[in-house]
């Protein structure tokens, strides 16, 4: 980690830290503490498979003390291709802008990468052409083309 900060699962605690970071990638919205916690509870507690005791939903906050200074996901998708294989999708990245900069960015991306890569026969994920030499400074490449039906 860079030095001055750290990382660690997003707690309730969060709430206000978390939302104002995310203002950095797009409009939040009117999200109550009580969502957010809810949210919080499901992410802590469903599970890929019965199987393993490996959670779906993997959100990491890098603090400045008790600052956030910037959030992301990497979420578990269960398939049946590739043998049942798994895959992981790294969404929400968000840096705030004072701390923007200082590779905190590909900090996160590097401990979202090696979370999925432990599990997972792949990480994916979709941005804006202005932050693909960013990803690929984090060692991913351009794979496809994304698509969407709003
Ligand atoms: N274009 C080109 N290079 C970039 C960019 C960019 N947009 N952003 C960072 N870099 C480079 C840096 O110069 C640095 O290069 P170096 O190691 O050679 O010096 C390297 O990438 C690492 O940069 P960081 O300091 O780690 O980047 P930062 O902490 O500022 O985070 C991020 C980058 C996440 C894009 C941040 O600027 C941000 O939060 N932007 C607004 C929200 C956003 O766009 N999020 C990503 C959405 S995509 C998704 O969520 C899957």
């Amino acid at each position: 980690m860079v030095p001055g900060y750290s990382i660690r699962r997003v707690e309730k605690q969060d709430y206000e830290g978390v939302l104002q970071a995310l203002n950095a990638l797009t409009t939040v919205g009117s999200v109550s503490k009580a969502q957010f916690e809810e949210t919080v509870n499901h992410w802590n507690n469903v599970k890929v498979s019965s199987g393993p005791d490996l959670l779906q939903y993997h959100p990491y906050v890098i603090l400045h003390g008790e600052e956030v200074a910037a959030t992301g996901m990497m979420f578990i998708e269960r398939k049946l291709i590739h043998e049942c294989g798994l895959v992981g999708h790294i969404e929400d990245i968000a840096v705030s802008p004072h701390h923007q900069g200082k590779q905190l960015g590909r900090a996160l991306i590097d401990h979202l990468t090696d979370l999925g890569l432990k599990h997972c026969y792949k990480v994916i994920l979709d941005c804006d052409d202005s932050n693909v030499k960013f990803y690929e400074k984090c060692g991913y490449s351009r794979a496809g083309v994304e698509m969407q039906h709003r």
